[in-house]
């Protein structure tokens, strides 16, 4: 059994996370407590700092038992070439050791070394698809078919 958890601030890890639902693979999406600014360029700018820094948001709460899955699937936007923020606070919520764990990173046009960095250093051995802005990409059930 798989469990996918994931945060998506415009739609397109909402995406994955109907397709991959679809496929059978439980469906865990967190929120923030305070909403983000809502103007695109105020949330970039406070989202990409925040990630910089590796910030944990605080989030509503979520179902965090991941007894009886064998794998956890972590679904995150790519900010300032890192992980999300609410996605820090989920990787220090769960207790992944002794799982499977592998990574759906969404972003714009880059492939957000930051994040792969990290992958590799605190999960390494995971898988990592990366898709480029999943609401607009026509590969994207067959990328999907790798995760
Ligand atoms: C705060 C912020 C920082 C971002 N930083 C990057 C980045 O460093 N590289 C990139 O390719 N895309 C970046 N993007 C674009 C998003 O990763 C991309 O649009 C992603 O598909 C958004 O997923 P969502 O719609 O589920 O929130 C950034 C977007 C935001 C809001």
């Amino acid at each position: 059994m798989r469990v996918l958890y994931y945060f998506s601030m415009t739609g397109n890890g909402d995406k994955v996370a109907s397709l991959l639902e679809k496929s059978g693979i439980a469906v865990r999406k967190v929120e923030n407590l305070k909403p983000f600014p809502k103007s695109k360029f105020l949330s970039i700018m406070a989202g990409g700092f925040a990630a910089g820094i590796k910030k944990k948001e605080k989030l509503k709460d979520y179902d965090k038992n991941i007894e009886g899955f064998d794998e956890v699937i972590i679904g995150s936007p790519i900010w300032n070439s890192r992980f999300s923020t609410p996605i820090n606070t989920v990787l220090n919520d769960l207790d992944l050791r002794g799982k499977k764990v592998s990574f759906v990173l969404y972003s714009g046009s880059g492939e957000g070394p930051k994040a792969i960095e990290r992958i590799n250093k605190e999960y390494s051995g995971s898988k990592i698809t990366i898709i480029k802005e999943p609401k607009n990409n026509e590969q994207l059930e067959s990328l999907l078919e790798n995760v």
